[in-house]
C-alpha cells in the first residue's frame, strides 16, 4: 500500500481541493457532510451524493454511481474523491477500483471510525444480502486526508462506534492499550490506531499474513452488524465481547471491561438482552457466511494476551455448537 496519510485543518484541505476547482473533479460524498465542504463542491455537477451510505453500499448504488460518473465524462486519467465515513470510502474506493478498469482515488474520511480504520488499507467493497463486504477489491487511495474538524458534527452514536473499533486496537497493540487505560486524548489514540493499521497493511497489503489479525472481533461483529443493524464499531466491540464469553476467556473479558470503561462506552448496550429481536438462527447464518471460512473451517482471530493475537482454524460445526450452547444465546 502506498497511501500518503496527510493530517490537516479544514482550511488547508480547502486549499488543497481548490487546485482542482477549474479542472475535472469527480466525487462520491455523504450528503450529511455537505456543509463541511467548500461551496464549489457543494454545487458541483460531478458529485454523486449518498443519503444513507451504509444502505447504499450495494450493487444498485454502485451501478448508479458508475453510470453517473461515466455520463459526467470521467476518464482513466481522472481521480475520484470520497468524502464520508467508512461506508462512503468503501463504495467510492470500489467504484474507483473498477470503473474504466481502475482509476486513482483519494479518501477524505469524516468519521472517527473511518479516520482510524475504514479509509486506511485499500480494502474496498460493497455489501450483499448474504452479508457485509461480499464483493470487493484491494485498491488503495493515493492520499488519505485526515481532518479532525469534520468530527464536530458527529453524533454520540458514531463517536461510540469509533471507540468500539479503538477497543479492538487495544487488544492488538500494547501501546494503544496503555493509551486507552491512561485515558489519553482521543486524537492521540486515533493517531496511534491509524499508524498501527498503516504499518500492518504496508507489510501485508493482500492479507496473506498478519493483516488478518485486524479482523479481530469481526466474525461475530459482522454478524451483529448485519442482523441487528448496529453501527460497525459497536458491532466489532460487541463481537469481541461475545467471542470472549462464548470461548470462556475471562481474563480477556476483564480487559474488555476495563477498556470499555476507560473509553466511556455504554456497556449495557453491548448485552444480548438489550436486543429483543436477536435471533440465534439468523445470527449463526451470518457467522457461516464469514469470508474467513475455508471449506468447513473458520479462521478465527483470537487473543492470547494484550499485543499478542493469533489465528486458529476451528471446525465450523464445533464453533456452531459452542454458540448454540452458550447460555445467553439460548432462547
Ligand atoms: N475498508 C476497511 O478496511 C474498513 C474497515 C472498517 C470499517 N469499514 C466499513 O466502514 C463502514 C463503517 O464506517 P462508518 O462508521 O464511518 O460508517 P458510515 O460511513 O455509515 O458513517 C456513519 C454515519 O455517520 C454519518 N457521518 C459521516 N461523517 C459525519 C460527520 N462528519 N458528521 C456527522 N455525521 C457524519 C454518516 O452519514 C452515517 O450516518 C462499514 O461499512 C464498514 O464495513 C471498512
Amino acid at each position: 500500500m502506498n497511501s500518503k496519510i496527510i493530517y490537516l485543518k479544514k482550511l488547508e484541505l480547502y486549499k488543497e481541493l481548490d487546485n482542482y476547482k477549474d479542472g475535472q473533479f469527480f466525487a462520491i460524498a455523504d450528503q450529511k457532510i455537505k456543509n463541511h465542504l467548500p461551496q464549489w463542491i457543494q454545487f458541483s455537477p460531478h458529485v454523486f451524493w449518498l443519503k444513507s451510505p451504509e444502505d447504499e453500499k450495494n450493487l444498485s448504488s454502485y451501478g448508479q454511481a458508475v453510470e453517473f460518473l461515466l455520463k459526467g465524462g470521467i476518464q482513466r486519467s481522472s481521480k475520484l474523491y470520497a468524502f464520508g465515513g467508512g461506508a462512503t470510502t468503501d463504495l467510492a474506493g470500489f467504484v474507483a477500483s473498477t470503473i474504466l478498469r481502475g482509476i486513482k482515488w483519494s479518501a477524505v474520511p469524516t468519521t472517527l471510525l473511518a479516520m482510524i480504520d475504514g479509509s486506511i488499507g485499500g480494502k474496498v467493497g460493497i455489501n450483499m444480502p448474504q452479508g457485509k463486504n461480499q464483493i470487493g477489491a484491494f485498491h488503495a487511495p493515493d492520499e488519505i486526508y485526515i481532518c479532525g474538524d469534520f468530527l464536530t458534527t458527529l453524533s454520540d452514536k458514531e463517536w461510540t462506534s469509533g471507540k468500539g473499533e479503538i477497543l479492538k486496537y487495544g487488544f492488538l497493540s500494547n501501546e494503544i492499550h496503555e493509551l486507552i487505560l491512561k485515558k489519553a486524548a482521543i486524537e492521540v489514540i486515533a493517531h496511534a490506531c491509524a499508524v498501527y493499521k498503516t504499518k500492518v497493511v504496508e507489510s501485508d497489503f493482500k492479507e496473506e499474513g498478519d493483516r488478518i489479525l485486524l479482523n479481530l472481533g469481526h466474525t461475530f461483529g459482522h454478524a451483529f452488524e448485519s442482523h441487528l443493524k448496529l453501527s460497525h464499531g459497536q458491532s466489532v466491540a460487541m463481537g469481541l465481547r461475545y467471542l470472549f464469553k462464548v470461548l470462556k476467556q475471562h481474563e480477556q473479558l476483564a480487559q474488555w471491561d476495563k477498556m470499555a470503561k476507560a473509553l466511556s462506552l455504554p456497556v449495557e448496550k453491548y448485552n444480548i438482552d438489550h436486543f429483543p429481536l436477536f435471533d440465534i438462527n439468523a445470527f449463526i447464518s451470518y457467522v457461516e457466511h464469514d469470508k474467513k471460512k475455508i471449506d468447513s473451517h473458520l479462521r478465527l482471530v483470537l487473543v492470547k494476551a494484550i499485543g499478542s493475537c493469533y489465528v486458529e482454524e476451528i471446525l465450523m460445526k464445533d464453533f456452531k455448537k459452542k454458540i448454540q450452547t452458550y447460555e445467553e444465546f439460548k432462547i
